[in-house]
């Protein structure tokens, strides 16, 4: 790994952009898919937690136009020097704590990153944005990539979440990325930093780290697990392809308006039990088990999520008629090509399923009751 600090040649290059939390699996897509549809270079700033992972990247690792720093987004003096030698006209701001049972099982990380480091960010980008020049402060943009979790939970016939829907964060997780959205709203009205929001819902595809529903069940059912389902499987998710989400941030970053923020969803809505269900027909057409049975066979409902929220749906409407943005995938397709790159990727899996992985799956499954 190059060392950014002393690569003259990489830190002359302009325009740059830096990615934060770019190893992890929404950052880590939007990384490969930047460095393919935009000319900027970037570098990658992620502290590499357990859900951040350098093996998502090996393809573009020797590319010119991108390098990789290992660090946190709370460290002041890092930033510093970071935003100093590489000169960004933009940040986009991924780095998070992001897996709703890990913030019920223990919030304190979630508190540290998602609010504590996220204020550290904005106040080193906040200094150095003033000391850019007239042209390059206007042209400078912070975007803070977060959910729609940070609006609560909807009933059955309630409408989806535009952005004037209230926060109503549920879970700490949810609650320290409402905190996050609060201190990026305050930079722009209190301090003028050029800020754009984005609030997504549920992304799914490559390079999803097996902790959340969609990869857990792909490899539960293939190393023949049961396949936990959480209460009655009943809740509602909006699921929307990652490589769609990315291209609604690059959007977003070169038309949005400052200072606004955009809902981000594909208009998929589905229930747990159904998502589960689909997963099981693709794995039963494209690696059938050995016994001739449905993966379906290994479904089993579990104790629920404490405080589980029952339904998120996005509104998108703002990005799709201000922007033009449109989803490219829909979830029969989206599923489809995700199951399908699970089995063509068990290297991957195996470098990810190692032995922190392997605590957390003990800690949340082995004791859970069956529902
Ligand atoms: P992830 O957990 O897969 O990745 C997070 C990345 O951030 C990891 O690479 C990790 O190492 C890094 N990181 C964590 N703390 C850091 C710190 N203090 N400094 C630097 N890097 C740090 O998360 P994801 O699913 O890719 O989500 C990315 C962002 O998108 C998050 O902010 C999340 O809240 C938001 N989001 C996620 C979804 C989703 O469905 N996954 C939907 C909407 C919004
Ligand atoms: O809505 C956006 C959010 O989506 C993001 O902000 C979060 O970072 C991301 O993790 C995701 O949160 P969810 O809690 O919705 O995702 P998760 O994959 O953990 O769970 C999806 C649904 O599946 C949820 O209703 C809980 C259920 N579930 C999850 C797991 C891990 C199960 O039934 N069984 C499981 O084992």
């Amino acid at each position: 790994m190059w060392d950014v600090f002393s690569d003259a040649a990489f830190k002359r290059r302009m325009p740059m952009i830096i990615v934060t939390g770019g190893a992890g699996f929404i950052g880590s897509n939007f990384v490969r898919e930047w460095l393919a549809a935009e000319q900027d270079s970037v570098v990658n700033l992620d502290k590499l937690t357990y859900a951040g992972n350098l093996r998502s990247l090996v393809d573009v690792e020797k590319n010119p136009r991108y390098r990789f720093v290992q660090g946190d987004i709370g460290d002041r003096p890092l930033l510093a020097k970071l935003l100093r030698e590489t000169r960004p006209r933009a940040i986009v701001n991924f780095a998070a704590e992001s897996h709703v049972d890990r913030s019920i099982h223990s919030a304190g990380e979630f508190i540290q990153t998602n609010i504590v480091s996220t204020f550290n960010l904005l106040e080193e980008v906040r200094a150095y944005h003033a000391e850019l020049s007239p042209a390059e402060r206007e042209a400078f943009r912070f975007l803070h990539v977060s959910t729609d979790e940070v609006y609560g939970s909807l009933g059955p016939n309630d409408p989806a979440f535009a952005e004037s829907h209230k926060y109503e964060p549920n879970s700490p997780y949810s609650a320290s990325k409402a905190a996050s959205d609060h201190l990026v709203r305050a930079y722009h009205h209190t301090y003028h930093l050029p800020v754009l929001t984005t609030n997504c819902s549920n992304n799914y595809g490559p390079y999803h780290f097996p902790e959340k529903l969609i990869p857990l069940m792909i490899l539960n059912a293939l190393a023949g697990k049961r396949l936990p389902v959480y209460g009655d499987g009943q809740n509602v998710r909006d699921w929307l392809y990652v490589t769609d989400h990315c291209t609604a941030i690059r959007m977003v970053l070169a038309k949005g308006r400052v200072g606004e923020t955009y809902n981000v969803g594909g208009r998929n809505e589905r229930t747990n039990l159904d998502v589960v269900n689909v997963i099981c027909k693709l794995l039963d057409e494209l690696k059938p088990r050995a016994d001739g049975k449905s993966y379906a066979a290994q479904i089993e409902f579990v104790a629920d999520r404490p405080g589980h929220d029952q339904r998120y749906a996005i509104d998108a409407t703002r990005l799709e008629t201000e922007l033009g943005w449109q989803a490219a995938e829909n979830f029969d397709t989206g599923i489809r090509k995700t199951v399908q790159w699970y089995l063509a990727n068990q290297d991957w899996v195996q470098s990810v399923t190692s032995g922190e992985y392997r605590n957390w799956v003990q800690t949340q499954y082995e004791n859970r009751a069956v529902a």
